[in-house]
């Protein structure tokens, strides 16, 4: 497995390894590899034989207020999950090397970025779009795997692949989750005991709300009103999906979660 730090070796590495019945995947990540991640690597296996995974956290996707100096990094344990799992490429490029100094270009979709997320997090899309338009290009893929559990991301990502007509295929892999519900999640070592033991209510509440879409809203509402340990920040229905955001009372930890109907 090769490590690559720099976007012009990684395009070099798939122009001279890719012949015509190759097929290049790539899974883009921010790491602290988790099984939902190496789910969608497992995936890209299926769709073909050169598989990059990226690994870089995005400060252009983060908030002021947000966690980017905490986000937990895992580099060389991720590695070994890769490495073990048959990856061919990991791509972990520093920040100077993803934006160097000069770098002053914005990736911007419409309507879908100022919603939910978007409206939470302002910018946090343009960040997504900018970083993972350049991944595609690094890695030049005919495919990209993608996690249902980020279900506007991926709306946001299809949005920018049709408008700017990308040659790629997204594949979206649905949510893995730990045996009591909990979405996988890099950011759930954020949680507090308590928290722990009280979030599964958020998968079970949108398993319930899915049974009766149009009441959804108002049902869910009610359902996490009896939480102790969060407070809900969104749930909106969209497209036969159920979303919700809840931020936690101790550790302050954002979680997102949806249910596909
Ligand atoms: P990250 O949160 O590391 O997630 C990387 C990919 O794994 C995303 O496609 C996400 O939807 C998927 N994923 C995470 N948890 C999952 C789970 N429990 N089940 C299934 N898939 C899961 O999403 C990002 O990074 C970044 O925004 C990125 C796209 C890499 C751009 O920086």
């Amino acid at each position: 497995m090769y490590i690559i730090t720099d976007p012009q070796e990684l395009q070099q590495y798939v122009r001279c390894t890719k012949s015509e019945v190759n097929t290049v995947v790539i899974v883009p990540t921010m790491g602290a590899l988790h099984e939902g991640h190496l789910k969608l690597i497992d995936r890209a296996k299926e769709l073909g034989d050169i598989i990059i995974v990226s690994i870089f956290v995005n400060p252009k996707q983060f908030g002021p207020n947000e966690d980017f100096a905490k986000y937990p990094r895992e580099f060389e344990n991720d590695c070994k999950k890769c490495e073990s799992r048959g990856v061919n490429v990991v791509y972990a490029p520093s920040v100077e090397e993803m934006y160097p100094a000069d770098y002053d270009t914005k990736i911007s979709c419409g309507e879908i970025t100022t919603i939910l997320e978007g409206a939470i997090r302002p910018g946090h899309f343009d960040g997504v779009c900018a970083v993972v338009l350049k991944l595609f290009n690094a890695s030049m893929a005919e495919f990209a795997v993608f996690g249902q559990k980020d279900a506007q991301q991926v709306m946001v990502i299809k949005q920018m692949v049709r408008d700017l007509n990308l040659p790629i295929t997204l594949d979206i892999y649905p949510t893995v989750r730990e045996s009591d519900g909990l979405a996988m999640s890099s950011r759930n070592v954020y949680l507090t005991p308590d928290e722990r033991a009280e979030v599964p209510m958020i998968y079970a509440g949108l398993q319930k709300a899915a049974s009766d879409l149009p009441r959804a809203e108002s049902f869910l509402r009610e359902y996490y009103s009896s939480a102790k340990y969060f407070n809900v920040e969104y749930v909106a229905v969209r497209d036969n999906v159920i979303l919700t955001a809840v931020r936690t009372t101790q550790s302050k930890t954002r979680l997102i979660d949806n249910i596909v109907v």
